[in-house]
């Protein structure tokens, strides 16, 4: 039977449950988008406070509540739908963005791929109001008392996008993403309690904290922080701060070296490099430092609206930014070397085995999560 010629089909406009699922595909990728998502919006809203519980991981439940400033409730219809965001407002916020939301995306997304049900009751207000819903649909609009400040529960994600919901990983895979964003944010923002529970246990702790250091001791266990180096460096308009780990101070797998610009963690390979770069001569390939550090610079030098998820950024002067890292790394390791019964990076340096061979140093325990995932 000879094929079938080509079908002139009507080209159609798509309706919206269908633009938003497919968008949501982008922001969503797993339940830890979805977590990572929430507490950024609690962050911007100026929490003080964000208790997340899971279960299993975030695939089965995961709810967000925070005490920041709430969301009017003629409002939050609104905030749920897409392109709706109180972050923007003109042409020229997009060329300067402080906040770590602004495309307005985030709510919708996560609503159009679940069961949802988001309640707020802003500052001053009297009471609450809790939407609830599915699939993006709002079915339930209830007035409810409620703390100042807004709660998210998001169940069954991806229950109506059966392709999604295949690639998900075991319960503990989901859970070692979702704590690995949630530890990435705990340790970009230290003053903010961050209270997470898995299946009804604590699977992280983290008090206010005064600095990074009391913050890092929360997320990598006291064991680790008392070692860290102290990182510093101004220059240029741009400042680095943070901790990074001796280099007898290592682990197998790269997950603990958190980059944090203008107080959005990111997954900048250049930046990642440039940290690797600066231990390199220290440490064998297969092992890797304990590193968090904040670089801040004007807005309007770096370029968040990179991709859907936030995690990338483009600076004006990457290679500035670049070099600033290796600086202030390389800095904070020599000083380590003047210091009286430590051994030099020097000694470091010729003790230090062939490449690839394993080094013997310290296997440093996490508090959670280990490798997996
Ligand atoms: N936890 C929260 N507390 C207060 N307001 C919130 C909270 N979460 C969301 N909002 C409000 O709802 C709006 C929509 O949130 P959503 O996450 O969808 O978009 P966004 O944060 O503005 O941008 P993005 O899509 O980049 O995250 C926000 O702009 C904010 O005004
Ligand atoms: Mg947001």
């Amino acid at each position: 039977m000879a094929a079938a010629g080509p079908r002139v089909t009507r080209i159609r406009r798509l309706p919206d449950h269908l633009v938003n699922k497919i968008a949501a595909g982008e922001v969503v990728e797993r339940p830890a988008s979805a977590v990572k998502e929430l507490v950024e919006n609690a962050v911007d809203a100026a929490a003080r406070s964000i208790l997340v519980d899971l279960r299993d991981g975030g695939a089965a439940l995961l709810r967000v509540a925070d005490d920041g400033v709430g969301i009017a409730a003629e409002e939050l219809p609104l905030a749920l739908e897409r392109h709706a965001t109180s972050k923007l407002a003109s042409d020229a916020d997009l060329e300067a963005i402080a906040t770590l939301g602004f495309r307005g995306e985030a709510l919708a997304a996560i609503c159009a791929v679940s069961r949802f049900g988001v309640t707020s009751r802003a500052r001053g207000a009297a009471e609450g109001l809790r939407l609830c819903g599915e699939g993006g649909e709002v079915t339930q609009r209830l007035a409810v008392p409620a703390e100042e400040g807004t709660s998210v529960e998001v169940r069954d994600l991806f229950f109506n996008t059966p392709a999604r919901l295949k690639f998900l990983k075991s319960p503990a895979a989901e859970l070692a993403q979702s704590l690995r964003a949630l530890a990435q944010l705990a340790l970009a923002h230290p003053a903010i309690q961050l209270r997470v529970t898995n299946n009804g246990k604590g699977a992280l702790t983290a008090p206010a904290a005064k600095d990074v250091r009391e913050r890092a001791g929360a997320v990598w266990g006291w064991d680790v922080a008392a070692r860290l180096l102290p990182v510093a460096h101004a220059e240029h308009g741009v400042q680095v701060s943070g901790l990074a780990s001796p280099p007898d101070l290592t682990r197998g797998g790269r997950d603990d070296i958190v980059l944090v610009v203008n107080g959005r963690p990111v997954r900048d390979p250049a930046l990642f490099q440039a940290v690797l770069q600066a231990y390199r001569p220290l440490l064998p390939r297969d092992r890797f430092p304990f590193v968090v550090l904040s670089v801040t610079l004007p807005h309007t030098d770096v370029d968040v609206n990179v991709h859907p998820t936030k995690a990338w950024v483009r600076f004006r002067h990457p290679r500035l930014v670049h070099e600033m890292i290796g600086a202030a790394l390389g800095e904070a390791l020599r000083r380590r070397a003047v210091v009286p019964g430590v051994a030099s990076v020097s000694d470091a340096l010729t003790s230090a085995p062939a490449i690839g061979a394993h080094s013997g140093a310290v296997e440093a325990g996490s508090t959670f999560g280990g490798d997996a995932g």
